[in-house]
């Protein structure tokens, strides 16, 4: 069976979406990012829900999403002048902040850490669902734990089906990778995800470099620095990230191989080619990145092999991505 689905143009489907949240139902909404998985994040019987329809561990940690710099402040403990920059800076935008969290933030929204991930989404959709909800939303991204991420409503539909209540359809997602998550636990703040936001843009606004995130010995299954589970974002095929210029590496085989490129159509044994960006621009691969990939996916494949792309900008988040696809392993 199919979920309910409403166009978020359209205001009454927005305000129906509100009052499912205010009853602790979920609603998968667009965001500039990715669509997320929205539910009331005061309520702990609302948000396991969540975990339950995502299949997802609990201790991989929800952010926040909320309408305003207001809001977010609500959010935390307390913000120093760091925050205020950021937030000024890239608000509403592909930025999440993580902070000492409020005490009203229940244990389950944040796998019981003592810090939250508060971010403004910019989509006008999203921020009319969170004022007239009037509640912070936790959201993770509206996929199956540790598949490719939604950037349509109908991806969304296609794996989660009827385990949401609603579905707002505000079409693709602008940017097309999830926000970068910056802490402000540390000083300097710490980069740990690269997302939407480019690396560069913040370190320019807090006018120094953001340190790197350190893995502190966590297991793989049950990492202390949480949502860095290896195998994330990927396809069912398996799939090699190989250097700039993919053709040179790859030689015939009798199997059906797809080629994941950036700029040019590659020569070689390729059943199916999906280029991210013919027009050369990372922001242009980023938007059509996870759409690509379940493409491929789709494509009765034997095998994916990936492209690797510079690493600034948004490639940064691009091959954080490819890199995750690429592990093999158990997937949840
Ligand atoms: O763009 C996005 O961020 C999308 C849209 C829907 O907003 N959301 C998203 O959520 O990507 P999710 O759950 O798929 O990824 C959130 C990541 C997880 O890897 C989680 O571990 C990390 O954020 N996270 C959340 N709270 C955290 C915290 N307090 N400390 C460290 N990491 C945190
Ligand atoms: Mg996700």
């Amino acid at each position: 069976m199919s979920p309910r689905i409403g166009s978020a143009d359209d205001a009454r489907a927005v305000a129906e979406a509100a009052r499912i949240l205010r009853d602790g139902g979920i609603v998968a909404f667009p965001t500039e990012t990715v669509y997320g998985l929205g539910a009331n994040a005061l309520s702990p019987e609302a948000v396991a829900r969540i975990f339950e329809v995502k299949r997802r561990p609990s201790f991989d940690p929800l952010i926040v999403h909320v309408a305003d710099v207001a809001a977010a402040r609500r959010a935390v403990r307390s913000t120093d002048s760091r925050f205020d920059r950021l937030a000024r800076a890239f608000w509403p935008g592909p930025l999440t902040l993580v902070l000492e969290r409020h005490p009203d933030i229940p244990d389950l929204v944040t796998s019981g850490l003592s810090t939250v991930g508060v971010r403004v989404p910019a989509h006008p959709a999203a921020l009319r669902l969170l004022s007239e909800a009037g509640v912070p939303v936790a959201a993770p991204s509206a996929n199956p734990f540790g598949y490719v991420s939604p950037t349509t409503a109908a991806h969304v539909v296609d794996s989660l089906g009827d385990g949401v209540d609603f579905v707002l359809d505000g079409g693709p997602c602008q940017v097309g990778v999830e926000s970068t998550i910056v802490s402000l636990e540390t000083e300097p703040p710490t980069l740990l995800r690269p997302g939407g936001t480019p690396r560069e843009a913040i370190e320019a606004t807090l006018g120094g470099g953001l340190a790197e995130r350190t893995p502190r010995g966590g297991s793989a299954n049950a990492p202390d620095s949480p949502g860095q589970l290896e195998s994330h974002y990927a396809p069912r095929t398996p799939l090699t990230l190989l250097p700039l210029g993919i053709a040179a590496s790859v030689s015939s085989t009798n199997e059906r191989v797809g080629a994941l490129v950036f700029r040019e159509a590659p020569v070689g044994p390729f059943c199916v080619v999906e280029c991210l960006a013919p027009d050369g621009r990372d922001t242009t691969a980023a938007a059509r990145l996870f759409a690509a990939l379940r493409r491929l996916d789709a494509a009765g494949l034997d095998h994916i092999v990936a492209e690797s792309c510079p690493e600034t900008g948004l490639g940064r988040a691009i091959m954080d991505r490819l890199r995750r696809a690429a592990t093999s392993g158990a997937r949840g």
